[in-house]
């Protein structure tokens, strides 16, 4: 159909053109046309090829809406009544998660706030802008919560495309990681602490609590996902095969009496569990090897702000104040591309994380409990909503935002940045402050004198309280 519409306009704009060159040979034959039909016929014929060339342009908009159009497009978009009704622009930074699909499985759930290359894999047009959006900023990031019931497996698998982040809830989890040369580190994960699963390592989650595990999980990939289930790969490979590289008593035969389950075991749990492990041993690999994959985010030391405190997971330049186990995940960190840095943002009633942004990264949040009213100013617009338990947001490099936490409890906020190098990052008191008086005075209209009402304290405002 908009095809059809392309084509009429354009035999409309060549019939315009030919009529135009019989009008010329005509006049140049019978030289009886005046100079003034001439124009007028010539000015007709523009103000048509214009009229078809604006809604050519206007139709292109409409049929491709851009989220950052051209201001000059914008009035192009108002002269045409019949826009379609766009998706709220705060959807580029807001994902309502508890929304989205849930995928179940016998031994959890999956929920996802990431970039799909099959658009039917969204349920909302909110959902689709999120996901897009995480694409076109290029922002390395996609976002997802686990749930894995008591005695529940994460199946062992790998991700070609991401190094996988994630943050502790609630629960106590066993993880194994198996890493190049089939190196295998394993440790009990309890709340509280982050873990770190380079790509394509291998890695299972058994949760070995009695209550629910609840991870929060980041992946540095705005690309589909891309993850393989040791389940799966087995039975997919030839049996014979299969048999020659495990050497198994019983040789394929006993290749043949393994069964694929219908249901898909991303997290299992067979109800018969009880009978098929008997001996189950939960050892931990030792500490030069667990705190690669592992930091205890809980317990690392507190940036304490006048509002709230901020704790970090990330590569420090700077050793001087980490312990031994943290210098481990540090330079374990920062030796991998397209790591991420994790953050806790603990923000009390009424306090403000004050404007600021990122110089080396893209930001992803997502609220663990409180509530807030966040705003994000780009080049292109001002964009301000209020967010609640289980929303994901999104800050892409540069963007200056702001949260200010609005519940009478605490909000609490899990942040993934992507980068592996330590986070770099400018608040606006700071930098309003490093710029000359003077030329404040020139750039806001207002007298040298009056900048100095702008106080400067001994204490970092990064978060303040009135
Ligand atoms: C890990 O957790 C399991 C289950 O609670 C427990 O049996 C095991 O002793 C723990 N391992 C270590 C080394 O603490
Ligand atoms: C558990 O496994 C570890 C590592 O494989 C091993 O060193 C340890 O002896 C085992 N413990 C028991 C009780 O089997
Ligand atoms: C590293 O941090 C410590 C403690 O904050 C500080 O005393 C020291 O000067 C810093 N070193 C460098 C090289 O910046």
């Amino acid at each position: 159909m908009d095809n059809l519409a392309f084509e009429t306009h354009e035999d409309a704009k060549q019939k315009v053109v030919s009529e135009g060159k019989v009008n010329t040979s005509r006049m140049e034959k019978t030289k009886q046309w005046s100079l003034m039909s001439i124009f007028l016929v010539c000015l007709l014929a523009c103000t048509i090829t214009t009229v078809i060339g604006v809604l050519i342009v206007s139709l292109v908009y409409v049929n491709n809406p851009q989220p950052h159009s051209e201001p000059g497009a914008q009035s192009l978009q108002t002269a045409i009544p019949m826009v379609p009704k766009a998706v709220d622009p705060k959807f580029q930074f807001l994902n309502h998660l508890s929304k989205s699909k849930v995928f179940e499985f016998p031994g959890g759930a999956i929920q996802w706030a990431r970039y799909r290359n099959n658009a039917n894999d969204y349920l909302s047009i909110e959902e689709e802008a999120f996901g897009s959006s995480l694409n076109s900023q290029r922002s390395q990031m996609s976002f997802g919560t686990l749930r894995i019931k008591s005695s529940g497996l994460r199946a062992p698998h790998w991700h070609f495309n991401a190094n996988e982040h994630g943050y502790l809830v609630q629960g106590t989890a066993w993880v194994g990681v198996v890493d190049d040369g089939a190196v295998i580190t394993t440790y009990n994960v309890t709340a509280g602490q982050v873990i770190f699963f380079p790509k394509n390592t291998v890695h299972w989650i058994k949760n070995v609590g009695s209550e629910d595990c609840f991870f929060l999980l980041f992946f540095s990939t705005h690309e589909e996902l891309q993850t393989l289930d040791v389940d799966d790969v087995f039975f997919s490979t030839p049996e014979d095969i299969a048999s020659r590289s495990l050497k198994p008593e019983g040789g394929i035969n006993f290749i043949r009496t393994f069964h694929k389950q219908e249901e898909d075991q991303g997290v299992n749990l067979p109800p018969n569990l009880a009978e098929l492990v008997v001996n189950a041993n939960y050892s931990q690999s030792p500490d030069n090897f667990v705190w690669r994959y592992f930091y205890d985010l809980k317990g690392s030391k507190e940036h304490r702000f006048p509002g709230g405190i901020i704790q970090l997971a990330q590569y420090w330049k700077n050793r001087s104040e980490l312990s031994h186990n943290e210098k481990i995940f540090s330079e374990f960190l920062n030796q991998h591309q397209k790591a991420l840095t994790l953050s806790t943002l603990r923000i009390y009633n009424n306090g403000l994380r004050q404007p600021h942004f990122h110089f080396n990264a893209n930001e992803m949040g997502y609220v663990i409990s409180g509530c807030a009213k966040v705003g994000i100013i780009n080049a292109q617009s001002f964009t301000e909503f209020n967010i609640h338990i289980g929303d994901v947001i999104f800050f892409p490099t540069g963007t200056q935002h702001y949260i200010k936490s609005t519940c009478d409890e605490d909000l609490l906020l899990i942040l993934a940045f992507s980068t592996g190098d330590q986070l770099q990052t400018l608040d606006m008191d700071d930098y309003l402050q490093a710029t000359a008086d003077h030329i404040l005075a020139q750039l806001f209209f207002k007298k040298q004198s009056e900048f100095k009402k702008i106080p400067q304290f001994k204490e970092d405002q990064a978060v303040n309280l009135p």
